[in-house]
């Protein structure tokens, strides 16, 4: 792809990673993702604003050399993580006068994670200014999104601000802003990335929306993900998903080995469904088996409830139930109540190891419904119980 003018002298030059399908290792990314440096050139003085991850070094340079940048002044990082910063070890070497703008602690990070040199570095602090001529950078240190030397660059001329991982999305693109048509998918995945990546932060991530918010902007460019012209609909998505509130919304992630475990499932969500309609009370089952574990942690960013559920195996939760609420408990949702059901064949301690491992949230625990075998009309009896637990916590 080539280099895209987003105003005068302001070009994305960047990289869209179409077919990654994994993050960390970890995430998936149905649409791909994008690793979104900018060029900035001043009237005296040219900056770069983050990087690209390593694996697309060929198409940042590609997209320098069509702009016929011989010269870089400033390579400014944000954030030290690889996919922003992998590529400032061939840009020093390409522009050897070029240095790394960056705050002390994402220097240090720089020089542990891709040993850049001491003398490499001019360090900024919060709100200190770079000038680039006719254009002025501005730094806000935001840490804790989602690493601790994570900071924003604000163009004050043009009234940008770039906040790398910060409003982002892991969605791949061929139109570089949030057009009308598209407000709704992006946010989708800008939830996503906000679940998987910002939720465990919320507290850090409100501060630091509020410190931003303040800016006079008319353009969020993060580094994930397309370019939003209406600054306020990211902003007040993030104040939503970070505000204490919860829907009413009852969510089942589940794996059945023999159907017994599955058929609870389905008689909750039947009578849940059935009684909590007209309540505005909705429901979701999750079959952790078949489901992209990212749509799940969606669902996780503003729903009250959660119901585990397992079958037995080997005398605890599945081990992919298991990972699920080790992942809930990592990503710390603002989920109020926590149940669980299942089935076992001879025994076993899944109600104590599943709530032993959510040790980060505190969510009130429903009465377990955990049965032995095939559900008994006595055991839909305990189902019905607790969908009235449900559906009486959940009428708020
Ligand atoms: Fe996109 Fe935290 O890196």
């Amino acid at each position: 792809m080539a280099a895209i003018k987003i105003k005068d002298n302001i070009y994305f030059v960047g990289a869209i990673h179409w077919d990654r399908r994994l993050f960390d290792e970890l995430i998936p990314l149905p649409e791909g993702t994008t690793y979104n440096s900018y060029l900035i050139k001043g009237s005296e003085k040219t900056a770069i604003i983050d990087a690209v991850d390593p694996a697309t070094n060929s198409i940042l340079f590609n997209n320098l050399h069509s702009l016929k940048v011989d010269k870089i002044d400033y390579i400014i990082a944000n954030h030290a993580e690889q996919d922003h910063s992998g590529a400032i070890i061939d840009l020093l070497e390409l522009y050897p006068d070029s240095k790394v703008v960056t705050n002390s602690k994402c220097k240090d990070f720089l020089k542990d994670l891709l040993h850049i040199s001491e003398e490499s570095f001019i360090v900024v602090n919060e709100g200190d200014t770079l000038s680039l001529g006719d254009k002025t950078l501005t730094f806000f240190l935001t840490p804790w999104v989602h690493w601790p030397e994570t900071m924003v660059t604000y163009l004050k001329e043009d009234k940008i601000l770039f906040s790398c991982d910060f409003f982002g999305s892991h969605y791949s693109f061929s139109q570089f802003f949030v057009e009308k048509e598209k407000r709704s998918e992006i946010l989708t995945y800008a939830k996503r990335y906000y679940g998987e990546i910002m939720m465990p932060f919320r507290t850090q991530i409100k501060k630091n929306t509020e410190k931003v918010e303040k800016l006079d902007i008319d353009y969020i460019c993060p580094s994930h993900g397309p370019i939003f012209k209406e600054p306020s609909l990211i902003i007040n998505a993030y104040k939503d998903w970070i505000s204490d509130n919860v829907e009413k919304k009852i969510l089942i992630p589940y794996v059945s080995m023999h159907d017994s475990t599955k058929i609870m499932v389905e008689y909750l969500v039947d009578i849940l469904t059935e009684k909590g309609n007209d309540k505005g009370i909705k429901v979701k089952p999750f079959n952790l088996t078949y489901t992209d574990i990212g749509e799940f942690v969606i669902d996780l960013v503003d729903t009250s409830t959660v119901i585990v559920a397992s079958p037995t195996v080997l005398a605890g939760a599945h081990p992919v139930v298991a990972y699920a609420v080790f992942l809930m408990n990592a990503l710390r949702p603002k989920t109020k109540f926590v149940g669980i059901i299942g089935s076992y064949g001879w025994g076993g301690k899944m109600v104590e190891q599943l709530t032993s491992m959510l040790t980060n949230i505190k969510p009130e625990l429903l009465e377990p419904v955990v049965i032995k075998g095939l559900p008994t009309n006595q055991d839909f009896e305990l189902l019905d119980r607790l969908a009235e637990t449900i559906i009486e916590k959940n009428t708020f």
